[in-house]
């Protein structure tokens, strides 16, 4: 990543006028207010900060920076933003000219992508010829619309071993390239001949619209019943979604993906009218694609099979996707039946009704896990579940909830796996020559602490603390040198403060990954709602400096009882009075603090 070229753009571009380009934006007490483009409202809730460079939205809490929101409209990878706003700026992207390949790898995905829309035209152009009238009769036969299938884009490649080759061979492509394409195959021979022979064509397309790969299914009988094209360079299994293009705007406006295991099952659920359905393409469901969803809405339900693969499959991918913290609901189809067979028949009365019933997914796992899991695997299932977590802070929102979905006391179960809990900050390790001075452990909060994970109480306490560096940021120094680390309890708070320490000025949000830089918006956007002055501010700041310096205290205070209590087990008369000496001291001057 060229940290320069995204700082570059950053300065350059103002973040009001890419969003006014999708967004009217209106002056509102000295912000930028807009009606948010990612859920669907009508009185304005997204405010734009020009000066730090980030949007928010006050209903659906959306966020980030100019390339987040170009990112997140456009349907786009951070790269392809990141490139098209830097183009726009006129800024050059520093790493390209690093690396030799890289305009050889652009030619070639151009080439291939050139290619491929070749290949779907020629595909297309079959279908509708007499040479497609058997897919044409089996499309009839299982109710696909003329509509929905110009949407899709199906096609047909007819029975022949050498048909695509030669069309492509007439565009000027090299049979080679064909093969590195993943359109045609290579036996060992050496022949090169059609991948897909006698086959119903899918495309796939990616975000942008373009075709990078192709799903085949027979209509004769013969194996194997689908066929998808291989890896290449413009398309890598599990990076994608079948639909996904064509789904991601109602996706945007439903904020609920429908997400379901077959090309036909696709497409049947938007031609009944569920147009924010997509499909995983014959492979189990991927973290890349779980977070890809993620950028488009915030519940993905699962449509699957009711049989014993189906559910399976439903465990291990409602498991995925809770553990990106997105929503889910797992909707299984009446024995025998997948959602195109159950539309095709009974219409949308069938379908509603099961999704009326589907449970959340982790009632769906929780239910699974007690009714057809042994003991052991249900424990085994929660404790990876935790440590699994994309993000430390989930482990607040499941630990009770699971440890309820099994019956087991939170308590129990945090011990059991291995995460603390309880008291704040455990005590120092049991050191053999604890020195015990009681000003041994300054600023730092001492060795020994063990952070939590961001949990409970500890959680919440510390978005209160840090919300003032925050929205204070003249303070940041001056609470480094305080020891502010010393009362943060959890990983993640720390990890942002030391950010926050050592940013650059103005260079802060790109830092930040997914879950501190929404924290750190939301901090900023309501300093300015209401900010604090003059006396106010004092408070607040006093209030800080006590909490670390009572922090402080019950650290020393600790660690001396700890070096006490050593001394005595040894029988060290000297190093006894010395600690005695200490504490009387500490109390002393504790009460001349108060
Ligand atoms: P139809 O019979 O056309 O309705 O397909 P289906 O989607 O109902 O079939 P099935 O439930 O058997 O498979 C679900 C999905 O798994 C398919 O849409 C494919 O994406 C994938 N799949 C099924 N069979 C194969 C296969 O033989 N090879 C590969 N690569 N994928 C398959
Ligand atoms: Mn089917």
């Amino acid at each position: 990543m060229d940290r320069s070229a995204v700082e570059a753009v950053k300065a350059r571009i103002s973040i009001a006028d890419i969003v006014r380009r999708y967004v009217d934006l209106k002056p509102v007490s000295g912000r930028w207010m807009g009606a948010c483009p990612f859920h669907q409202e009508t009185k304005p809730s997204m405010s734009v900060n020009d000066d730090e460079g980030f949007f928010y939205c006050f209903g659906c809490q959306a966020s980030g920076d100019v390339i987040d929101f170009y990112s997140r409209i456009n349907g786009l990878e951070f790269r392809e933003s990141l490139e098209q706003l830097a183009a726009e700026a006129g800024i050059e992207i520093g790493n390209v000219p690093h690396d030799p390949h890289a305009a050889e790898r652009k030619a070639k995905s151009a080439l291939f992508l050139d290619m491929h829309d070749e290949a779907n035209a020629w595909f297309q152009r079959n279908l509708s010829l007499a040479a497609g009238d058997t897919a044409r009769r089996y499309l009839t036969d299982r109710g696909m619309t003329p509509d929905v299938i110009k949407k899709f884009g199906l096609g047909y490649s007819p029975d022949d071993w050498h048909g695509l080759n030669n069309f492509l061979k007439g565009k000027g492509r090299t049979p080679d390239q064909g093969v590195e394409a993943g359109l045609l195959s290579k036996n060992e021979k050496g022949n090169i001949y059609d991948r897909f022979r006698g086959r119903l064509i899918f495309p796939i397309q990616n975000l942008s619209g373009r075709v990078i790969a192709f799903g085949g299914r027979i209509i004769t009988d013969g194996e194997p019943k689908y066929l998808n094209s291989s890896d290449t360079p413009i398309y890598k299994k599990g990076d994608h979604l079948y639909g996904l293009n064509l789904a991601r705007s109602t996706m945007t406006r439903t904020k609920r993906a429908l997400l379901t295991e077959g090309y036909m099952d696709v497409i049947s659920l938007h031609q009944f009218g569920y147009t924010d359905s997509c499909g995983v393409l014959g492979t189990a469901l991927t973290p890349e694609q779980v977070k890809r969803l993620a950028g488009f809405c915030s519940r993905v339900d699962l449509v699957f099979d009711g049989d014993g693969a189906g559910r399976k499959a439903a465990l291990k991918s409602s498991r995925m996707i809770l553990l990106q913290g997105v929503a889910c609901k797992v909707v299984l189809m009446p024995d025998g039946e997948d959602v195109d067979s159950l539309l095709q028949a009974t219409g949308t009365e069938g379908f509603e009704e099961c999704m009326a019933q589907a449970p959340s997914g982790l009632d769906f796992c929780m239910t699974t896990l007690r009714n057809e899991f042994a003991p052991r695997e249900i424990m085994a299932w929660a404790k990876s579940f935790l440590s699994d977590l994309s993000d430390a802070s989930l482990q607040a929102y499941y630990l009770p909830r699971i440890a309820g979905g099994l019956g087991l006391s939170e308590a129990d179960f945090r011990r059991d796996a291995g995460i603390a809990g309880g008291t704040r900050s455990a005590p120092p390790r049991p050191t053999q020559a604890a020195p015990p001075s009681p000003n041994g452990a300054q600023g730092q909060g001492g060795q020994g602490r063990q952070r939590l994970p961001a949990v409970g109480k500890e959680d919440k306490d510390d978005r209160y603390f840090l919300k003032f560096p925050i929205q204070y940021p003249d303070y940041v120094q001056a609470l480094a040198a305080k020891g502010f680390e010393g009362i943060l309890g959890t990983q993640w708070a720390v990890a942002l403060w030391e950010k926050l320490v050592n940013a650059q000025h103005g260079q802060i949000l790109s830092q930040l990954n997914e879950q501190e830089k929404s924290f750190y918006i939301r901090c900023r956007e309501e300093v300015r709602e209401s900010v604090l002055t003059g006396r106010e501010l004092l408070e607040e700041w006093e209030h800080i400096c006590k909490k670390i310096a009572d922090g402080q205290q019950r650290l020393d205070s600790r660690q001396l009882k700890e070096a006490l209590h050593q001394a005595q087990l040894s029988g060290d008369k000297e190093r006894i009075d010395e600690c005695l000496r200490a504490f009387q001291e500490s109390r002393r001057r504790d009460d001349e603090q108060y």
